[in-house]
């Protein structure tokens, strides 16, 4: 034993190093038939499978450009770092964009920009941009809500999202004076810390599902009125990433708190059909949204991405005739974000959201309908431009989803689907999340929302309004080659914006269903 040990001291580091690579090559080129490419090429062909591995790192910090990535770039996210942060999110020497490139958007600015008064709400708060619309106003539901912000947290279930997330997200909303949207994955005690909650739920109903994985009205009027914080009801339709596709649940996710809180069984593969199972048409959906609000009285939407429009035709002749209907709808674009999603589907299924939000509104406002619907934007609207854009097209709101998650840390490493999220935004795993302080990030949320809000403001009195409300499609021009050839938003996307009714910040400000006050 001794001399065998004696003659492996003597070999030198060198030879170590060339004895573990000959027993990789024999590994590659014998043991091994699963990769070809280390087969014909040992060890070499490791560099291939390793360089593939880190290259969309190495690419994101030192190789793309600052407008180069998707789904969001450098430029986009170091914005939404720095507002969160309350850094310096200017820059300096002017615009990094082709300006003149197809597609830019510009927004329409007046001669003299609209003058803040002393008294102004918004000169006594810089950030206080609510809703115009009241939700729920129209259909006369027993408990309307005027959303106290244009941006909220858009939907994304505990489980897709840490618990540690959904806790800064909720804590944020409730400082900034947003909502939050729970996402499919039912109610959690995450999203009880404070903020406003818009309930949603898909084709699993969960939380509010009997054993068999019906929809239980029972259940979500319990959950309604054990949750005064609950503002609205959200059905999920479908989303811009994969619609009209179902999904499971497996059972190896499922631990004893995501049961209790979704009302399924440990450890069973649950499934989410692609269809519902309280309804299978569009009337008989309408009455499901009145069976809804008349038993919590809460207004009730539904969440979409859109595509054919036959059947929101049919809806909307429904809501013509009978005066019924949902109280807001959600237009989520093809470029909407998901925890997990078939490329197929997020590349190509449902159209991006400037085309499908344009197609449906006009639909809308062609039977005279827009002025009794809120309508919500999501799909890469979280900057301010881009939903002074979304404002002249016609939305009420904003709902953000990656925006909000990098303002709470998420760094885009684009692996929600592995549980692996380096951010502890995104995975289950306890070590990870451990990183996240919920009060710090909370802070973080509710700077970026001011912020936001803060700079459409600005925008909006550049454009020589109070409120981004007030836009109309003629105030923003879409670029195609050359000023002559630039066409408005009316012209480009025929249609003119229903004028939303309007008196004053001040009005809204005083609005008894602000944040849905009323109710509380
Ligand atoms: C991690 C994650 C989970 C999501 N979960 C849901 C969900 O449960 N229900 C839903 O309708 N949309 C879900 N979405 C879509 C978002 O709510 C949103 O519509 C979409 O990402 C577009 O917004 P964004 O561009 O601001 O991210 C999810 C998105 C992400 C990133």
């Amino acid at each position: 034993m001794e001399s065998i040990l004696d003659f492996l001291s003597q070999i030198s580091w060198w030879m170590w190093v060339l004895i573990a690579l000959a027993l990789v090559a024999f590994r590659d080129v014998f043991l091994q038939k699963k990769h070809t490419i280390s087969h014909n090429f040992p060890i070499i062909g490791h560099f291939r499978y390793m360089l593939e591995r880190i290259g969309p790192e190495l690419r994101q910090y030192l190789v793309a450009n600052n407008r180069e990535e998707l789904p969001f770039n450098r430029i986009e996210r170091g914005w939404i770092y720095a507002s969160a942060k309350h850094e310096n999110n200017y820059e300096g020497f002017g615009t990094d964009r082709d300006i003149y490139a197809h597609q830019h958007i510009f927004i329409n600015n007046a001669m003299m920009p609209y003058k803040l008064e002393n008294e102004h709400p918004n000169a006594i708060d810089k950030t206080f941009l609510p809703c115009a619309k009241v939700i729920g106003a129209y259909n006369k539901r027993k408990k309307p809500f005027r959303p106290a912000s244009v941006i909220n947290v858009s939907a994304m279930s505990f489980g897709s999202l840490s618990a540690k997330a959904v806790e800064s997200l909720n804590k944020g909303v409730h400082l900034a004076g947003a909502y939050h949207n729970t996402g499919e994955g039912g109610l959690s005690p995450y999203h009880c810390n404070g903020g406003d909650v818009i309930f949603h739920f898909g084709t699993g109903y969960f939380g509010v599902r009997d054993k068999n994985g019906n929809f239980s009205l029972a259940k979500l009027i319990k959950l309604v009125e054990d949750n005064p914080h609950v503002k609205a009801i959200e059905i999920k339709l479908s989303q811009g990433a994969k619609p009209g596709k179902g999904g499971v649940l497996p059972g190896s996710k499922i631990t004893e708190e995501i049961a209790k809180i979704r009302h399924v069984e440990i450890g069973k593969d649950v499934l989410s059909p692609p269809n519902h199972s309280a309804f299978s048409n569009v009337p008989e959906m309408v009455d499901f949204i009145e069976q809804i609000a008349d038993a919590t009285g809460l207004p009730v939407g539904i969440k979409a991405a859109i595509g054919k429009l036959e059947q929101w035709n049919e809806l909307a002749d429904i809501m013509k005739t009978t005066g019924k209907g949902p109280d807001f709808i959600t237009v989520d674009g093809g470029e909407g974000g998901t925890g997990a999603a078939p490329p197929s589907f997020a590349d190509h299924v449902s159209l991006p959201w400037v085309y499908g939000f344009s197609d449906l509104y006009r639909m809308f406002k062609e039977k005279g309908l827009t002025e009794r619907i809120v309508f919500i934007g999501s799909g890469k609207l979280g900057f301010p431009a881009k939903a002074a854009m979304a404002f002249a097209m016609g939305v009420d709101c904003i709902n953000v989803a990656r925006e909000a998650m990098m303002s709470i840390g998420c760094i885009q490493a684009q692996i929600c689907h592995t549980n692996r999220c380096p951010s502890g935004v995104a995975t289950q795993s306890k070590w990870l999340q451990s990183g996240i302080d919920t009060s710090l990030k909370s802070v973080r949320l509710a700077q970026y929302f001011k912020t936001f809000r803060k700079e459409l403001i600005e925008i909006t009195h550049a454009a020589g309004y109070e409120h981004p409300c007030q836009f109309k499609m003629s105030d923003v021009d879409v670029n195609v080659d050359d000023h002559n050839l630039s066409k408005e938003l009316d012209r480009t996307y025929m249609y003119n914006k229903t004028p939303v009714p309007f008196k004053s910040m001040q009005d809204l400000k005083d609005c008894i269903y602000l944040s849905g006050k009323s109710n509380n």
